[in-house]
């Protein structure tokens, strides 16, 4: 097992990375405090490992939440079904709820924990690769609105992350494709050795080596935790993990959160910002198509639905790294070198929307 450590200052953390972590009760009891636990998971997930993770909960009270699975079920309706588990086991403050699952289940149950007698301890247990190497580290939780994705929602940091490799066994390989996007996005952001990487060990990924796995889930929550611990809420650098975001974010909104999966939403606009980035005149035009070559070899799409410019911005608009009107853009500057510009010529901005949406 590897363990590496979040530190926001306020709030410091564990996570916990290896296989065989669910049904562990050492490592469980570690991470969990209390008796009284609610488990929150999903229709798919839930046959999969709930059985596995009550045998490392001991004898905890535990009860359990299973939501429809999906990111057109992140919303407050299904939020309201983890309110309804909580006041149904009543559970009180001392109780933990624990998200078994991906990036939804995290976000949802994440802000219900945020919220739930104004806040009960989390435990982040994630089962797909987006959610071990992003969405279950750095305390953002929420649900999506028709208008847009994750709207709502708070910042409230888990008591301990912890990443059972294991279960990436099951992982649909279109699922594995979406987290991979997100790994590469940190080696254009961060870590330009790591983007290297993924070329070299591409296959290997692909493969799912337990080597390979864990490598990349390591560095990746390794990166991540030192970008929360300079900037939890998202003042500043934070921003830059938002690379592809606000164009990913548009196609997820614009297809009703349907046609795309979250992870491939964003390789989409990983390009497109790289792009933009080199119309710009920031990067050289081999950034964007080494960029390409690498999304394409993992399978992940690089083309939006040509659902119209006008559209896009549209969505865009609604982004939260929006201020005083202006929709800031994460753009590259250099191999693993990002940074957020809110000024630049919006004709270029308009041109690069026009050439992918329509
Ligand atoms: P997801 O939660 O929808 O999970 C993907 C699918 O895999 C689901 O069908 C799920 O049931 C299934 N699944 C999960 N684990 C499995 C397993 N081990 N075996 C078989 N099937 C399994 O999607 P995701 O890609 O994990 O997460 C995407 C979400 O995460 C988006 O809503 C995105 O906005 C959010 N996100 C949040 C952050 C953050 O910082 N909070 C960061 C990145 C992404
Ligand atoms: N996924 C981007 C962030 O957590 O900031």
């Amino acid at each position: 097992m590897k363990t590496l450590e979040v530190d926001v200052g306020h709030s410091r953390y564990q996570i916990a990375i290896g296989p065989g972590l669910l049904g562990n009760r050492a490592v469980l009891d570690t991470a969990i405090p209390g008796r009284s636990v609610l488990v929150v998971t999903d229709a798919t997930v839930a046959p999969l490992y709930l059985e596995r993770l009550r045998s490392g909960l001991g004898g905890r009270r535990v009860a359990e939440c299973v939501l429809p699975d999906g990111e057109r079920h992140k919303t407050l309706q299904t939020l309201g079904r983890v309110f309804d588990a909580l006041v149904g086991a009543r559970l009180n403050r001392d109780a933990t709820v624990l998200a078994l699952g991906g990036g939804v289940v995290g976000d949802v149950a994440g802000f219900a924990a945020a919220s739930y007698q104004r806040g009960v301890a989390l435990v982040q247990l994630p089962t797909t690769l987006l959610a071990q190497v992003d969405s279950s580290v750095g305390g953002k939780t929420g649900v999506n609105h028709p208008g847009g994705k994750n709207l709502i929602g708070a910042f409230y940091q888990p008591i301990a992350v912890v990443a059972d490799t294991d279960t990436l066994a099951t992982l649909p390989d279109r699922e594995l494709r979406a987290g991979i996007a997100e790994v590469i996005k940190y080696g254009c952001v961060w870590d330009p050795e790591l983007f290297d990487w993924m070329e070299g060990n591409l296959e290997a990924v692909l493969a799912r080596n337990a080597d390979a796995l864990t490598h990349i889930i390591a560095r990746s929550c390794e990166i991540k935790a030192a970008v929360v611990a300079k900037d939890e809420r998202e003042g500043g650098i934070r921003a830059i993990l938002n690379f592809g975001h606000t164009f990913g974010h548009a196609i997820e909104a614009a297809t009703g959160y349907e046609a795309h999966l979250h992870g491939e939403a964003v390789a989409i606009g990983m390009l497109i910002a790289a792009d933009f980035s080199h119309r710009l005149g920031l990067i050289d035009a081999a950034a964007p198509d080494r960029l390409q070559r690498l999304l394409r070899r993992a399978g992940l799409p690089t083309r939006p639905p040509r659902f119209g410019a006008a559209k896009a911005l549209e969505l865009m608009q609604m982004d939260k790294k929006v201020l005083a009107g202006a929709v800031r853009l994460v753009v590259l500057e250099g191999p693993g070198r990002a940074g957020v510009i809110a000024h630049y010529d919006k004709s270029v901005l308009d041109a690069t929307l026009a050439e992918y949406f329509g």
